[in-house]
């Protein structure tokens, strides 16, 4: 997603927040000197001073922070939620269940040294492996510093130093590789920006595919299993959106470290490698619904046409397909990770590589946060046809 660089890299911090433990925290030798808030920072004609080019805020003191003033802008700050010792799943959620931890996005993260405590927590709230810090400190001191240190070693982009001209197989099977391993979450919007600004695409992204993705499944009874296929799935952020156990969801992606990331994330998901010459593994209308979230985009017209091609044979009659990409016009720059296309021009082509057998259900734009040019799109489409077997 490298068309977005405007206004954007500014520097940006980390912020503790150490609220009752204020004396403790400010007076502790942390890396990348982060800045400490107080409960009085963050009375609401204070916060948006104190949040101001935050890339991450750790919450430190989970009792006094005031969870309901971060709506809207203030909700893109990614939280680190640093659990208490000493409390169980069920007192934690009694306490902070409806106000933090239902409210926390594929992009926040929670830090415990409990391993059954965060089990428990996970299955109920279905979040992902890689939103756990594993802390070993006891002292709030020592987890201060391990996760300023750790705020602080993931503040600085990937190194893209030596970058040769971009090729769609081999950038991702070999640099995506190495990038879900080392940034994950940067790999999968924008590498190049910080976790807040990633956080804010995903609430536009996710504000417009959520109720596609509900209109896929539509009102089938809970018996009725929703089959869903991610095509380019990443460490699988989208499986975050279905209920896994109500959902038979697979995801496929040409780097095999981001099959694994995701893999490990989301227990209950099917994720695979992509087939040979992008090949899909599926038999004919075997998906509800399929689709692909800034993956086409990423892919010259060839692999594009086969993908479109692939995703409309393995969906039935009567199914979605949805794509959620840049539909963008200009001349590409070798080294860009972006292959240019108009919306026109990829309905052409999408109604070419399925000869017609679609029909569009729902157009939207996407606008970014942090970027004055409408850059993002959505197209939601029924696959017409007859079914192969009743
Ligand atoms: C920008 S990431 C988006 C990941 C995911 N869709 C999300 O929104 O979180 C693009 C993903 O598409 C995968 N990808 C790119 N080209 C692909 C292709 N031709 N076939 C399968 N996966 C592909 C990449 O490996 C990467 O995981």
């Amino acid at each position: 997603m490298d068309l977005i660089s405007k206004n954007t890299e500014t520097a940006s911090w980390t912020a503790l927040y150490a609220g009752r433990f204020y004396d403790r925290i400010a007076g502790a030798d942390l890396p990348g000197e982060p800045n400490i808030l107080d409960d009085w920072d963050v009375i609401s004609t204070r916060l948006d001073a104190a949040l101001e080019r935050t890339s991450t805020l750790a919450v430190l003191d989970l009792f006094s922070f005031p969870y309901e003033a971060m709506r809207g802008v203030r909700g893109d700050v990614p939280l680190v939620l640093v659990l208490p010792e000493g409390l169980d799943a069920e007192f934690l959620i009694d306490v902070f269940g409806a106000a933090a931890f239902e409210r926390l996005s594929f992009f926040d993260r929670v830090a415990t040294g409990n391993d059954a405590l965060w089990e428990q927590l996970r299955r109920r709230y279905g979040w992902a492996a890689g939103q756990r810090i594993v802390i070993g400190g006891s002292h709030l001191e020592e987890v201060a510093e391990e996760v300023g240190g750790l705020l602080e070693a993931e503040a600085a982009p990937p190194d893209f130093s030596g970058e040769e001209e971009y090729k769609a197989t081999s950038y991702w099977s070999e640099r995506g590789d190495a990038l879900a391993n080392l940034s994950p979450h940067r790999a999968i919007c924008s590498v190049r920006h910080d976790l807040r600004f990633n956080k804010a695409m995903h609430r536009v992204q996710a504000a417009a595919l959520e109720p596609q993705f509900a209109v896929a499944r539509g009102n089938r009874a809970e018996s009725v299993p929703f089959t869903v296929l991610e095509v380019g799935a990443g460490i699988g952020r989208w499986a975050a959106s279905f209920d896994l156990t109500k959902t038979r969801f697979c995801g496929v992606d040409i780097s095999e470290g981001m099959v694994r990331a995701a893999r490990a994330n989301f227990p209950g998901g099917h994720f695979d490698p992509v087939g040979e010459d992008l090949i899909l593994h599926y038999d004919d209308e075997s998906f509800d619904l399929t689709y692909s979230v800034t993956v086409m985009h990423h892919n010259p017209t060839p692999s594009k046409r086969t993908l479109l091609s692939e995703m409309w044979r393995v969906t039935r009659p009567g199914g979605r397909l949805i794509f959620q990409e840049d539909f963008v016009t200009g001349k590409r720059l070798a080294s860009s990770t972006v292959y240019p296309m108009s919306i026109m021009k990829f309905v052409d082509l999408l109604l070419e590589a399925t000869s017609g057998q679609v029909v569009l259900e729902h157009v939207e734009s996407l606008h970014y946060p942090h970027d004055d040019l409408v850059r993002g799109g959505l197209l939601s489409l029924s696959r017409l046809g007859v079914p192969k077997t009743w």
